[in-house]
């Protein structure tokens, strides 16, 4: 595996990969490595010929008072999970040359970022956007694999992607969770036991919401309501929004005509947790 930190680094590799025929998928990352993103690495692997995962923490998808500074890592760690998983290049660039003196230029998609996530985290897509913009034009991937625990952020890329005429191919892969259901999340680090416990319950709230749905309630409102009954159980989740939603628009669904995504954010400790379910017949 090679470790490249410089963004020309990264860019001739990619350009000479190019030109000998090889397929880049991509996987942009965080790191603090989990089975999610093995998942995503294990997909990349199948549909390219070359895969590049990106570790970067970045600075500007993160609001004031956001865990930007407390947020997990751990180089070596990721790096030894990384290789043994088939990865062929980790680029690792620094924020320094991410964003310069003197950057100011960001890519906002509109009306997908307005909903969930969007509105109670300002800033944080036109982050994301800016920053999967700029690793696409560093990468250059034919092949970009995101995962559907963020389903508002794949939405949002895919949106981005179909706009601004960008030549990469958008796969989402299905949410990896632990026994009990919990979604993995780097953030599950900051879970004390008991909070961790707690967090179950983020999954089997969904799946109470998609029970009503398999039982034929159609209303978004009373499947909200039933998956907030269900989380008040446990006075150490705070709610942050349960919505059923458009999974292509992401706008609120008062009634469900075939499909809908039922997501939730909610704290618990110092953790901001989010999960969804996609609801089709
Ligand atoms: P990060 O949280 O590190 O996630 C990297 C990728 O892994 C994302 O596409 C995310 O959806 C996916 N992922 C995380 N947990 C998952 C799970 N339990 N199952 C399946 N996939 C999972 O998302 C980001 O980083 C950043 O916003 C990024 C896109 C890298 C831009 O900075």
């Amino acid at each position: 595996m090679r470790v490249v930190e410089s963004i020309k680094g990264m860019q001739d590799l990619s350009e000479s990969l190019r030109r000998q025929g090889k397929v880049i998928a991509f996987v942009p990352t965080m790191g603090y490595f989990h089975k999610g993103h093995l998942k995503l690495f294990e997909e990349g692997r199948k549909r390219g010929d070359v895969l590049v995962v990106s570790l970067f923490v970045n600075p500007i998808q993160f609001g004031k008072g956001e865990d930007f500074e407390t947020y997990p890592r751990d180089f070596e760690r990721d790096k030894g999970l990384a290789e043994e998983a088939g990865v062929d290049v980790l680029f690792t660039p620094s924020a320094e040359e991410m964003y310069p003196e003197g950057f100011q230029t960001y890519v906002t998609v509109e009306r997908v970022t307005k909903n969930l996530c969007g509105a109670f985290r300002p800033g944080h897509f036109k982050g994301v956007t800016t920053v999967v913009a700029k690793l696409f034009n560093i990468v250059k991937p034919h092949i970009a694999i995101f995962g559907e625990k963020d389903y508002q952020q794949l939405v949002t890329v895919r949106r981005m992607v179909k706009d601004l005429n960008m030549d990469v191919e958008v796969v989402g892969v299905p949410t990896v969770r632990e026994d009990d259901g919990l979604a993995m999340s780097s953030r599950n680090t900051y879970l004390s036991p008991e909070e961790r416990k707690a967090a179950t319950l983020l999954y089997r709230a969904l799946k109470e919401g998609e029970r009503l749905y398999r039982e034929g309630e159609r209303n978004g409102r009373n499947i909200v309501k039933a998956v907030e009954s269900v989380l008040r159980r446990e006075s150490l989740i705070r709610i942050e929004y349960v919505k059923v939603c458009d999974p292509e628009t992401i706008e609120d669904l008062e009634t469900i005509e075939e499909r809908a995504l039922l997501a939730l954010a909610a704290r618990i400790g110092k953790a901001r947790l989010i999960d969804n379910l996609l609801l089709s017949p």
